[in-house]
């Protein structure tokens, strides 16, 4: 490959301020990985290349468990309010 990657067109990082905003963007771009990764998987499939399918295919598998986890934590907040969530993460990582 005599190709060279271009790095400066790498999507902006959007982190947020509180928590709830970091799990907005975080599910942002995790729904946007998974239709990227569709996406290419289409690609592939056009032009026979099932190699990278099968990569790219578990790839997508893991962003769609990013996706779940994003939701669960999601819900867990809005169930338990914030500062109970922000307490269950801090217990669970002492643990
Ligand atoms: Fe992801």
């Amino acid at each position: 490959m005599d190709g060279t990657p271009t790095v400066s067109k790498l999507n902006n990082i959007k982190i947020g301020k509180t928590v709830s905003e970091m799990i907005s963007n975080d599910d942002a771009d995790e729904l946007d990985a998974v239709r990227t990764y569709n996406d290419a998987i289409k690609l592939a499939y056009e032009v026979t290349d099932e190699g990278s399918v099968d990569l790219l295919t578990k790839i997508l598998k893991m962003e769609e468990g990013h996706v779940d986890w994003v939701e669960i934590q999601r819900a867990q907040i809005e169930q338990m309010g914030t500062e109970n969530y922000l307490a269950n993460q801090s217990e669970s990582q002492a643990s």
